[in-house]
């Protein structure tokens, strides 16, 4: 299986395969190069929704996803879906985070289907939680090991955010009360499959820091990893094509779905994998 890095830090893009007849050692092969480079696009794949949920299976048992109505038919399919006549509405997944992450065992995969591409935009942008790890100051590394992100989804599927997410005719997204739930997660976390140090931090869903007791303090130092983790050095754009299957590491990147095709559709079928509770560094 060969991989064609796409940038000089994350993304790369593997040709000539079939993932419905993988066997057992080549979908290893398979995980490890997502992990390895933490987004990876398969290209010229035609799954049905039972084909990618038998795939996405191998991967791991499937996520629990709340707030959106998965397809009827395939409760574990998610359909991201923004109609032509959906015109300027708030498109899902518009804006940086790593899914779910709010979940005591956010997803370890998403993956992402592309079944109906506009001709131009739409593309999507990853960001190396890794790489923004790497670049920190040392004194920064030393600090962030003692906080605890938190994270919740209030700002994103609170009933307050209702009317932002009905804008979309072909998605049924329900914001309730449990988004206000919280989870605390490690700022800085081992990677169970690569053993990489990652920055677990994402500006939807981490709305807070535990250990650091000025208020003033923390918002600073959200809006500043904000602007550093979604960096363009530690990034990947990907322009999707029709058949692509994207494959994400949610343990080590954050992405952004941009909104730029107003009167044009887009459809792509989403399943997302179960992770692990996070190991802190
Ligand atoms: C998502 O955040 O899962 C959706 C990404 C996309 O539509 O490109």
């Amino acid at each position: 299986m060969e991989a064609t890095r796409l940038t000089g830090v994350l993304g790369a893009r593997i040709d000539g395969i079939d993932v419905r007849v993988l066997d057992d050692s080549e979908l290893a092969e398979l995980r490890a190069l997502a992990c390895e480079h933490e987004v990876i696009c398969v290209t010229g794949q035609s799954l049905t929704p039972l084909e990618q949920v038998e795939f996405s299976r191998r991967l791991g048992p499937a996520a629990e996803s709340p707030f959106i109505e998965p397809s009827p038919d395939h409760p574990e399919v998610i359909k991201v879906l923004k109609e032509a006549r959906d015109g300027n509405a708030f498109n899902f997944g518009g804006a940086w985070h790593s899914d779910f992450s709010f979940q005591p065992n956010p997803p370890s995969f998403t993956v992402l289907h592309a079944l109906d591409i506009p001709p131009y935009g739409g593309d999507t942008c990853f960001s190396s939680m890794t790489r923004a790890y790497d670049a920190l100051s040392l004194q920064q590394k030393e600090d962030f090991l003692s906080l605890r992100g938190v994270h919740t989804a209030r700002d994103a599927y609170s009933p307050k955010m209702q009317a932002v997410h009905s804008g979309l005719s072909g998605m049924n997204i329900v914001c309730d009360e449990s988004a206000h739930d919280v989870t605390l997660h490690p700022f800085v976390r081992v990677h169970p499959e690569t053993g990489r140090t990652v920055l677990f931090y994402n500006r939807a869903y981490v709305r807070d820091i535990v250990g650091i007791e000025d208020e003033q303090a923390r918002k600073s130092l959200m809006e500043w990893l904000h602007l550093h983790t979604t960096d363009a050095r530690f990034g990947y754009r990907h322009r999707w094509s029709r058949g692509d299957l994207l494959i994400w590491d949610n343990r080590s990147t954050q992405h952004y779905a941009l909104n730029d095709y107003a009167g044009f559709r887009r459809e792509l079928h989403r399943t997302t994998v179960a992770g692990e509770i996070p190991i802190p560094a």
